[in-house]
């Protein structure tokens, strides 16, 4: 049976016993093939499940849950081995890491991204948050410089939100901006729309989804609404409470940041990486431009410059995993592992693990076999970060590699 406190695989042998053996895997796994790969589908991981550490807890287009990396982690690594992420997004990976004590790096186009991620993994304390918030002053009968943002935020709640973003800027540019300034800046990006009281704004999408002012303007007649004051600080302060509930996390020894491309990571050494768990855009399904327009705005990001891969053609986005592939097998160990997850996309279900396989065909990378976690999910399940509004099926597609 499974070892639940050290489920650490010596070889990938190994960690095939370990997934066969594994309670969930269980009779009702169909095993197949795909490209001359076994492939096993359960619903591996439930929403029933152990719950992860609630600093994972801020919303990102198309993010994993904990449990992902989570299992390869602790099966595929030591303590201290490197782990790595080339699309980081929320960092699920890098946090995961973290929580389990070993090394990170991790990389996105995007350098909200960043934004989002460092600060989780080195934790200010509540009182220091808190006492930094009182050194911030807002001055209500300053002139709003954002007048089409009051169709999200009450006045009140504008005058907080620039002054916040103007006084990130400043330490920024006297280089006094520290991990506290972080971390709130992050809580800030986090609470600026979403569809509840707990977000500064009015009633709208869920916060990884910003909608235009047009689009808002419509939801706020359609609802009959009109911003009403949210205290910010206040807000900041019950979001802290809340993600550091399960208790803070200890800084990783190394912890790297990029914001390049996936294919050109260069200063990431040869031979560094023990373990990859990543997942990349999967075709153009999800806009990360237009969802993050209004968090890039209050980081002073000019969205029009990032260049986020969103790629139609399939044979585009088979050459666009190559080339992250040909990368990562320059920066990853003799015998690490790449766990690499796809999604399912569109009516036709393509499935993108097989193109991801064929990605990696004249590399040094042997596939494994692919994992596909297949939820039944109702209106309300949200395991492995899967939601939908109707009954049906979703799947996580992970295809694990391993370097000669
Ligand atoms: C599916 S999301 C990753 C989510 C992540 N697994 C998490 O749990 O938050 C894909 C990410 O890839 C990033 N991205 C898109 N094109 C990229 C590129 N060419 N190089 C690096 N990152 C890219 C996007 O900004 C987005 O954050």
């Amino acid at each position: 049976m499974n070892n639940l406190f050290n489920p650490y695989c010596k070889n990938s042998k190994e960690f095939i016993k370990n997934i066969k053996d594994w309670k969930n895997f269980g009779k009702k796994t169909q095993i197949d093939k795909i490209e001359g790969v076994n492939r096993y589908t359960n619903e591996f991981w439930t929403s029933k499940q152990r719950a992860s550490h609630s600093i994972h807890e801020i919303s990102y287009r198309a993010c994993f849950k904990a449990q992902l990396p989570n299992f390869f982690i602790t099966r595929l690594t030591n303590e201290r081995d490197m782990i790595y992420d080339p699309f980081m997004g929320r960092g699920t990976t890098l946090i995961e890491a973290a929580i389990n004590d070993r090394n990170c790096i991790g990389n996105d186009i995007n350098p909200l991204s960043k934004a989002l991620v460092l600060p989780r993994l080195n934790p200010p304390s509540l009182l220091e948050i808190q006492k930094r918030l009182e050194l911030i002053h807002f001055n209500y009968k300053l002139k709003i410089k954002n007048k089409d943002l009051l169709t999200f935020y009450h006045s009140k709640t504008l005058i907080e939100i620039e002054k916040m973003k103007n006084y990130f800027k400043n330490k920024l540019r006297n280089k006094k901006f520290d991990n506290i300034d972080n971390w709130i800046r992050m809580i800030a990006l986090n609470r600026l729309t979403g569809h509840s009281k707990g977000f500064f704004s009015i009633y709208t999408l869920p916060p990884n989804q910003a909608v235009s002012v047009e689009s808002q303007k419509k939801i706020n007649k359609k609802r009959n609404q009109k911003p009403e004051y949210r205290n910010t600080k206040k807000l900041i302060i019950e979001k802290t409470k809340s993600l550091l509930r399960s208790g803070s996390i200890k800084k990783p020894k190394i912890i790297k940041i990029y914001n390049y491309n996936s294919w050109e990571t260069k200063k990431i050494a040869n031979n560094s990486i023990a373990l990859t768990v990543t997942s990349p855009p999967f075709l153009d399904i999800v806009d990360y431009q237009k969802d993050n327009w209004l968090r890039c705005w209050f980081l002073d990001l000019n969205i029009s410059k990032l260049k986020i891969s969103q790629i139609k053609r399939i044979d585009q986005w088979e050459n666009f995993i190559n080339k992250t592939i040909v990368e990562l097998e320059r920066i990853t160990k003799s015998k690490g592992y790449l766990a690499f997850e796809v999604g399912e996309i569109g009516k036709d279900k393509k499935e993108l693990e097989r193109y991801v396989i064929n990605a990696a065909k004249n590399t040094s990378f042997k596939s494994i076999c692919v994992l596909i976690n297949k939820q039944n999910f109702t209106k309300t399940s949200n395991a492995w970060g899967i939601k939908n509004n109707s009954k049906g099926t979703n799947t996580n597609r992970v295809v694990i590699f391993q370097k000669k």
